[in-house]
């Protein structure tokens, strides 16, 4: 359901980022900000910083950024709007709902089938521990598998009778409209008939994040009769790409082990239970999808994929494995010994060897790729470059330059290849996958180790001064200069005739403009709240950005440096005069390119233009002290 403008207004209004982020960290004050451990990652000194002015955190650790709603939404792993009612509610605001009439028809559909699936898993459970057919056949098989009371309670397992209507009596007697019933994928009517969907079976409940039923797995107990597993259909709050199985039983875990392991199905998540690995999920009837490793990456950055110990089944897995590579996950494996899955082989090992067997049996994924496709290749050249390409394809996904750079490096020894060439392929293979249009990410130098990795994106000169720019306008936009203007007039009227090269820059410039035609201030809160993506990162970014450094000198050394804001006017006039010098350089040289193509006539016309620009080039240069030599 959606909440009201008036409503979200009225909580953006009451947000208080310090009070927010004090429920879940205690935060110190030091100077300007506000610093705690990150709650995000593991870590031993603070470098997770609140700004109460700018409404924003950030960590210089992890990286993670954003205002008070993102953070509600990370820690929480909630969405936009369940971030909101949590706010709301620690504000103590009512809200108004919108009503629109199929908001509410589909909304109230919604909140039936979750009452008509908690229902048939009370059933189903009530059947697993108190009836006779349940107690004797579906509890005595889960015995027999080792599951004890707590995760019998904890996953809320079942038992459906072995019947035709079990539960359609049940629920026709409870009064439940078997419409209903039906569209939460309960029952079937097929030929004028209804019937249950579950028969004889044991049953697992599948769980949204909050801990609601939104569907049912179900495993049959007889051999040789019909599917194994049969699982509900998708319905209206059910679909299957975007659930992972477990993940509202593991999450505070895999936030608190800042690892989770990822396993095939429900008989592996819950022996993991067992054995006391509680950071575990399945992505159970599919094979992985965005949508799940998104969810992952809501507590954890770190993925550990279980693989059974079969060949043919984990060439299969590395494809999906190479979709986690590009989210920016880091990923391991665990290969399990032939014929063991991560339920039979936890149960073979016990508790304490199997998390032993865990800790020390997981593998970096491209190192363990790299020897997987060597085993094999042996001394069959064809076999070996195959390899190679299959390593740098993977190495290929990742989004990091660093990390590329990296895992270049360490794969180049392995594979007994040479960087380059290993940098060669890359290219290739990252200029195929982009279709020919060549982003910056796909230059040699991107994949080489960056001096500052917090900063990577700097593609050129021009863009390094258009973001040093902003970062001045969002931070100190409303301050008075020396000779009296306020800094964002100063700068507006200098740029006047500039157009930012830089998609993000440019678009936040507009955004600063409007906003300072509208209220001649800048509201960076509001801003914010406007943008989203890579704009509102790099915003952030550049408005937590640190000058802390003279402070610290002053503290230790009780030396004066002056601070940015001290000097602000030369910063400014310095930022301006640069950024104005790498555009004039820029038009000089696409003059010039011009000047190759033109007709006589026009070339007089251009050489003009040269002459001028090379005139406005070398005043500028002069002002910054810089010498031209043409
Ligand atoms: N699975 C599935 N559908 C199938 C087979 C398996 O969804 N037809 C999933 C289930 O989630 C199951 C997991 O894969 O928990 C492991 O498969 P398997 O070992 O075949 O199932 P078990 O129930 O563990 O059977 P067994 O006792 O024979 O090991
Ligand atoms: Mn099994």
């Amino acid at each position: 359901m959606s909440i009201s403008n008036t409503s979200l207004d009225e909580i953006k209004s009451r947000i208080d980022i310090e009070d927010v982020i004090s429920d879940f960290v205690s935060l110190k004050r030091k100077g300007q900000n506000l610093w705690a451990c990150c709650p995000f990652h593991d870590e031993k000194t603070p470098s997770f910083s609140v700004s109460p002015a700018k409404g924003i955190y950030k960590c210089f650790g992890c990286g993670k950024a954003g205002d008070a709603i993102e953070f509600i939404k990370e820690i929480e792993g909630l969405n936009y709007i369940e971030a909101m009612r949590y706010l709301a509610k620690k504000y103590g605001i009512t809200l108004e709902e919108e009503e629109t009439p199929e908001l509410l028809a589909q909304q109230s559909l919604r909140e039936s089938l979750f009452i008509v699936l908690g229902f048939a898993r009370d059933y189903f459970h009530r059947l697993l521990l108190k009836e006779t057919e349940g107690r004797s056949i579906g509890l005595s098989y889960f015995k027999e598998r080792g599951y004890n009371e707590q995760v019998i309670k904890d996953f809320e397992l079942g038992y459906s009778l072995d019947r035709w209507d079990g539960l359609l009596n049940e629920a026709r007697e409870n009064g439940f409209d078997i419409d209903t019933v039906e569209k939460a994928g309960l029952i079937i009517r097929k030929d004028g008939k209804t019937y249950d969907r579950f028969r004889g079976r044991v049953i697992f409940p599948i769980h949204n994040i909050t801990g609601k039923v939104i569907a049912f797995g179900a495993r049959t107990l007889k051999a040789d009769k019909g599917a194994k597993y049969i699982n509900s259909p998708e319905t209206e709050v059910y679909q299957k790409s975007k659930v992972l199985y477990g993940l509202h039983q593991a999450r505070h875990a895999i936030r608190q082990q800042d690892n989770c392991y990822l396993v095939e199905g429900y008989t592996d998540v819950i022996s993991l239970h067992l054995s006391g690995v509680a950071n575990v999920v399945a992505s159970s009837g599919t094979s992985l999808t965005d949508q799940q490793i998104n969810l992952i990456r809501r507590y954890t950055n770190n993925i550990t994929v279980l693989f059974d110990g079969d060949a043919a089944g984990i060439k299969a897995s590395l494809r999906g494995i190479d979709m986690i590579l590009a989210s920016g996950a880091h990923v391991r494996v665990v290969e399990f010994p032939q014929g063991e899955d991560p339920d039979s082989y936890s149960r073979k090992l016990g508790t304490d060897q199997f998390k032993s067997f865990l800790d020390s049996k997981h593998t970096d994924f491209i190192t363990y790729k790299t020897q997987l496709f060597l085993s094999e290749a042996s001394d069959d050249p064809i076999k070996r470059v195959e390899t190679i390409k299959e390593v740098v394809r993977s190495i290929g996904k990742i989004p990091d330059a660093l990390q590329r750079a990296v895992y270049i490096k360490q794969s180049s020894g392995q594979l007994e290849v040479d960087e380059s060439l290993l940098i060669r392929e890359l290219n290739k293979v990252q200029l195929q996958s982009s279709g020919g249009y060549q982003p910056p990410q796909n230059t040699v130098a991107d994949i080489l180790p960056e001096p500052k990795p917090r900063t990577a994106e700097l593609p050129d000169t021009i863009a390094r001064q258009e973001r040093e720019s902003i970062r001045l306008l969002l931070n100190y936009g409303d301050h008075v200069l020396e000779d009296g203007t306020r800094l964002h007039h100063y700068f507006f009227d200098e740029l006047q005739e500039v157009v930012f090269k830089n998609d993000i820059y440019r678009e936040i410039l507009g955004l600063l403009k409007t906003e300072l035609d509208d209220d001649g201030a800048v509201d960076t809160g509001r801003l914010l709240d406007k943008v989203s993506g890579k704009v509102k990162t790099e915003m952030i970014d550049l408005l937590s950005e640190q000058y802390e450094i003279s402070n610290l000198w002053m503290d230790r050394f009780s030396i004066h440096v002056p601070t940015e804001k001290e000097i602000l006017s030369e910063v400014v006039f310095s930022n301006l005069l640069r950024l104005k010098y790498r555009v004039v350089k820029q038009l000089i040289a696409e003059n010039r390119e011009e000047l190759k193509m033109a007709g006589p006539e026009q070339q007089q016309q251009l050489l003009k233009v040269d002459v001028e620009l090379k005139n406005s080039r070398n005043e500028l240069a002069r002002q910054l002290g810089i010498i031209v030599s043409d």
